[in-house]
């Protein structure tokens, strides 16, 4: 069932997200209704592939669309060019024409991937986002971002390419592995923080529930977030300044994955990790109250993250942080609270106040390594 549809209102290019749980069924009635054309490749990963592919199949071939499925292994490293590329000379020898639709149907490495695919195959065809992980529902389906890594760097090679529709079945999210859905819930907090004090309020008092995927107050989570990220990327489509407000806890989380080599720490752990380390900065500069600040670190706290920064060394991280491609002439940049719901931008933060708010951010979480 279709609970609610939110609009990225951008001119002629606006779409519909639409929001719901078990909603295979309305999938091709609504692929019709946007005249889509019945040609379409499915790009989707392995793991999707097997928990959730066949009926999304079945369901476009009853209304005679005609799929394509295109499966590649599970995992960022297939965020490629060359995985790209393999996948044009499938979609060619297939003979895919620009009268075709590209579904996206994973998370967001799929959405990155299949999206970059349909922006740049044959000068692009239609794209639909089918995002099956908490973090790719509530943030990188919606907004047009698309691309690939490079090996110089992540996200590197890319494009602004905004899908026809994007599909947000909760029903999706039942087969996700738990630590998937806590590195959501680092995104779902940041919007708390950096928009909305009604959100975060609501999360202070729904965390377990919403932990557990229980519909109702999951669906109002995850309709909030689209709300809120449709709305940055109505008034800055192409990140000229106020989309960087996205970036709370990034500057920081960019770092800490980088420095464990992208294996220690996911995404979503390392922005849940970062918020903490940018709301003690935003403290210790005078912007932030101290109480707000503590109910930061309690709501974040009481997300079971099983992350370890025992390992990490603060040096390290803060010279990953220099090469941040969001820095701007070397000078460091922070997206920092000034309360819960509103954030300005900090540059030049001294390092020793990084490294001490990082020592502090690590004392929380010096768990024993994962087994
Ligand atoms: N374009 C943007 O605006 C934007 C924003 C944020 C992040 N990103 C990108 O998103 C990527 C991370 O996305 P992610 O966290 O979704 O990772 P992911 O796509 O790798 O998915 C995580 C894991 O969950 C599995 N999975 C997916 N759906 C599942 C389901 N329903 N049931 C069981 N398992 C499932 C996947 O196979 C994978 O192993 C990064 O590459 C990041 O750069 C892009
Ligand atoms: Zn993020």
């Amino acid at each position: 069932m279709i609970y609610r549809h939110v609009d990225v209102a951008l001119g002629e290019r606006s779409y519909p997200i639409y929001i719901g749980e078990k909603m295979v069924a309305s999938f091709a009635p609504t692929c019709e209704q946007h005249g889509l054309p019945k040609r379409m490749v499915v790009i989707t990963d392995s793991n999707v592939a097997k928990l959730h592919l066949q009926p999304l199949l079945k369901n476009l071939k009853r209304l005679t669309f005609d799929p394509l499925p295109i499966v590649v292994p599970a995992g960022e490293r297939q965020k490629s060019l060359r995985r790209a590329e393999a996948i044009y000379t499938e979609m060619l020898k297939r003979k895919v024409d620009r009268r075709s639709t590209v579904l996206a149907f994973g998370g967001g490495v799929i959405g990155d991937l299949a999206g970059f695919v349909a922006a740049t195959y044959q000068r692009g065809v239609a794209l639909v986002q089918v995002p099956t992980t908490l973090l790719a529902q509530v943030d990188s389906s919606i907004g047009g971002k698309v691309g690939v890594n490079h090996p110089l760097g992540k996200n590197m090679i890319g494009a602004f390419y905004q899908p026809k529709f994007v599909w947000t079945d909760l029903e999706m999210l039942r087969t996700l592995p738990d630590r998937e859905v806590v590195c959501g819930l680092g995104e779902v907090i940041k919007y708390g923080v950096i928009l909305d004090r009604d959100l975060f309020h609501f999360l202070e008092e729904r965390l377990e529930k919403i932990l557990t995927l229980d519909g109702e107050s999951f669906l109002h989570v995850q309709a909030r977030c689209a709300e809120l990220k449709a709305e940055v990327t109505s008034r800055d489509e192409r990140e000229a300044g106020l989309r960087a407000i996205l970036n709370f806890g990034h500057t920081v989380g960019h770092a800490l994955e980088a420095a464990g080599r992208y294996k220690t720490l996911k995404h979503g752990e390392a922005v849940l990790l970062g918020m903490i380390a940018e709301s003690l900065i935003a403290t210790e500069l005078g912007l932030l109250p101290r109480e707000e600040h503590e109910r930061i670190v309690a709501l974040i706290r009481r997300v079971p993250m099983r992350a370890s920064l025992r390992s990490l060394q603060p040096s390290e991280v803060i010279a990953f942080m220099a090469h941040d491609k969001k820095s701007v002439e070397g000078k460091n940049r922070f997206v920092l609270p000034t309360r819960i719901g509103e954030v300005e931008v900090v540059e030049n933060v001294e390092h020793s106040l990084l490294r001490s708010a990082l020592a502090s951010t690590a004392r929380l979480y010096s768990l024993p390594k994962r087994q």
